[in-house]
């Protein structure tokens, strides 16, 4: 973790809508009959065009520019060939490079023609809203750790999901996983200081049953233990002197 220049955070910023909008025009494409090894070709494509580096491409030998998690996966799904299926719920997860300096965003959609059921609905925002309430309780330089961690928690906990505690958030930018972690459960008040001018990923992840998660047998694939379904948001955050400011935002 580094607190980034202005000329720096100028270049997130930028790096940012672009991360946003490349990820805005994959999810999009989500719809039944499509394959994720498709949808991972056009990412490499809408990559370059948006002069994005494809930094996830060959990082500790994944094989793709993002991460697609379908339904049980929960996280860093290596794009394969079976079609997402009406009424699968898919996680991308895209991490760029944009002059040299590192971002990360991730969003979950319904892959389905109709309304999603109640408790596919209730994942789908409590997550979301989850990553909003960590975003919000970060109040500018000073904030501690586990003021986002017990936010995040609180939201989950509401809306009655399983929090996965094995997978956190972190600090970004010169790196993809820089320290601290940002976990999904803790306490307000604890924790790690974060100055101003720092910038982290905040990426809350849950599920629909229990928490624990399994490696699959590909050595990347992260899914649920009891095979529920599972939700993550991510964004890219700026803390900013009084508050923070969302990098990844369309
Ligand atoms: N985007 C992931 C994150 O949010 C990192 C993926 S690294 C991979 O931290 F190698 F697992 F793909
Ligand atoms: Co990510
Ligand atoms: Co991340």
């Amino acid at each position: 973790m580094r607190a980034k220049t202005p000329a720096e955070i100028e270049i997130m910023r930028e790096g940012g809508k672009k991360l946003a909008r490349t990820l805005d025009i994959l999810a999009k494409k989500v719809q039944p009959g499509i394959t994720p090894r498709q949808l991972a070709d056009i990412a490499e494509v809408e990559v370059k065009k948006a002069g994005l580096q494809p930094i996830l491409k060959g990082y500790e030998g994944f094989p793709d520019v993002l991460c697609i998690s379908v339904n049980q996966a929960i996280v860093h799904g290596m794009p394969g060939k079976k079609a997402f299926k009406d009424g699968d719920v898919v996680k991308l997860d895209l991490t760029i490079g944009y002059k040299n300096l590192i971002l990360d965003s991730a969003l979950s959609v319904y892959a389905g023609s109709g309304e999603p059921p109640a408790d596919v609905k209730r994942l789908l925002e409590g997550t979301k809203r989850a990553l909003e309430a960590g975003i919000n309780a970060i109040s500018g330089g000073g904030t501690r750790v586990g003021d986002i961690s017990a936010a995040i928690q609180d939201t989950l906990d509401k809306h009655k999901l399983g929090v996965i505690r094995d997978l956190v958030g972190h600090a970004i930018g010169d790196k993809i996983h820089e320290e601290p972690s940002i976990p999904n459960y803790g306490v307000a008040g604890t924790g790690p200081v974060l100055p101003a001018g720092v910038t982290i990923a905040v990426e809350p992840m849950a599920s629909l049953g229990d928490w624990h998660i399994d490696t699959a047998s590909d050595g990347w694939t992260v899914v649920m233990r009891d095979g529920s379904l599972g939700a993550h948001f991510e964004h890219t955050v700026l803390v900013t002197k009084n508050g923070a400011e969302i990098l990844t935002s369309l």
